[in-house]
């Protein structure tokens, strides 16, 4: 089938790219010509493992094309994607022009029946919005139908994730049109949930919210475990056994950062507030998480003092490992506040080093190799578990004038750090 994915971000990219994959002739558009005369050249804008060889691979086939031009993207095409951006606004909210601007433009360059897909994570009630915007600018009596079809990719997994998700979900208001996403989706071998659309926009959030429920409730746990002399890695494991709750996320951190929790989870909120509910466990969760970033600050505030003139080790600066992603990563807050406090700052990470100085404290001094950010440091903050640094010699860290470790992803084993006569600090276990 011939299709349109407007916006070439992180979710519009993976999902045009896979769709090639399994057959579908897709154009992917984009109002940033530079960025597309890069995806012409088969150069992948973000990174993410092995979209760059899929990528290429579907071009040389014929299947996957890059524009600017709507006109050019939509000509032909059965369904158009939209997967732009909707960023957090002050007030915690979704800020929906970018998805309303493309359907406008959709309504006024469409030339057949089209299916209009919606794959932008958008506040309940927002695909309806777009029915109407797009019937109220249709310059011709064309069907125009739009669809809720949410995105569950995890960055830096996006690839596999496309090809073994749990389900698809689409809500639409007509099966004629559920049916044909459904078709589209069948080469991908997962299950599919059709319901309606203000439901498969609930289940985006409801989903995501969760989520990050369980890793504001695991942190939590990971405190008391600290104070009462338990392993929350145990724990984790124990309650994981229970299928009722399951294992997944449930790995104790500094919090979780990102492009979606923070702002998907700050969004449900509103929309609750919208409709007069106070939704008191997530703003619970949400404030969890910004206090668990603090807790690495906090804990060497208790060993070190001060930080004024130390020479602090900051390992990992992504929000998660295979990303280079620093969107509300928590290294955002504790390299400002070590900075703040007078230390100095040589911070190490092997892929998001270019994206950290174009978003960081422009004081932070970046080194190449993790063992040049630990020599003479008086102490070392872990925020990514990279597997580099998860796989690190240890005896790395007795180049450092004070070998003190704060692991904010628990990296290392107990037994493994007892061995070292490193002063190891973790989360939720006890030294
Ligand atoms: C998340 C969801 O997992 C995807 O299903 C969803 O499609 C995506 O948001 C989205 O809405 O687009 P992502 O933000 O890429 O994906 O990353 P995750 O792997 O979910 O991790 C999010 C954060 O939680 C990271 O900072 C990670 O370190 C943290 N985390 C995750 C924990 O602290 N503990 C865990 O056990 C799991």
């Amino acid at each position: 089938m011939k299709l349109a994915v407007v916006g070439t971000g992180y979710v519009g990219l993976v999902t045009g790219v896979c769709l090639a994959e399994i057959g579908h002739h897709v154009t992917c558009i984009d109002i940033d010509e530079m960025k597309v005369e890069k995806m012409k050249k088969g150069i992948v804008p973000i990174y993410e493992p092995g979209l760059s060889e899929l990528m290429n691979k579907n071009m040389a086939a014929g299947r996957l094309s890059f524009t600017s031009s709507h006109n050019e993207g939509f000509a032909g095409a059965e369904v158009v994607y939209i997967a732009v951006g909707t960023p957090q606004k002050d007030d915690g909210s979704a800020n929906l022009t970018y998805v309303e601007q493309v359907a406008v433009t959709i309504a006024k360059t469409a030339k057949n029946e089209t299916i209009v897909v919606t794959k932008s994570t958008v506040p309940v009630g927002t695909n309806d919005r777009l029915q109407t915007i797009i019937n109220q600018n249709k310059l011709s009596p064309i069907k125009i139908e739009v669809v809720s079809n949410p995105e569950f990719l995890r960055e830096g997994s996006a690839i596999y994730d496309s090809f073994h998700g749990n389900r698809i979900i689409i809500g639409a208001n007509t099966e004629e049109a559920a049916q044909k996403i459904a078709e589209i989706n069948k080469p991908f071998g997962i299950f599919i949930y059709k319901t309606d659309i203000r439901s498969a926009e609930m289940i985006k959030y409801a989903s995501n919210a969760f989520l990050a429920t369980k890793i504001s409730f695991i942190n939590e746990i990971a405190n008391i475990c600290e104070r009462v002399g338990a392993d929350v890695e145990k724990v984790a494991v124990g309650m994981g056994l229970d299928q009722r709750i399951g294992s997944a996320f449930l790995k104790a951190g500094i919090g979780y950062g990102g492009s979606c929790f923070p702002k998907d989870t700050k969004a449900l909120i509103q929309i609750a507030g919208n409709v007069e509910y106070d939704f008191e466990l997530l703003k619970g969760v949400v404030n969890v998480n910004r206090k668990q970033q603090r807790i690495l600050l906090n804990k060497l505030r208790g060993i070190v003092g001060n930080f004024e003139g130390k020479k602090i080790a900051v390992l990992g600066l992504a929000f998660k490992p295979d990303t280079d992603d620093l969107r509300e990563a928590p290294s955002i807050l504790i390299t400002n506040e070590l900075i703040n406090g007078g230390a100095q700052v040589y911070a190490y990470d092997p892929i998001a080093i270019e994206n950290a100085k174009k978003t960081l404290n422009s004081s932070i001094i970046y080194v190449e190799k993790l063992e040049d950010a630990l020599e003479k440091a008086d102490a070392a903050l872990i925020l990514t578990e990279w597997s580099e640094i998860k796989n690190m010699e240890i005896s790395l860290f007795k180049t450092m004038k004070n070998p003190i470790v704060l692991d904010g992803r628990n990296c290392f084993s107990l037994v493994q750090m007892q061995e070292s006569n490193v002063d190891y600090h973790s989360v939720g276990r006890r030294v």
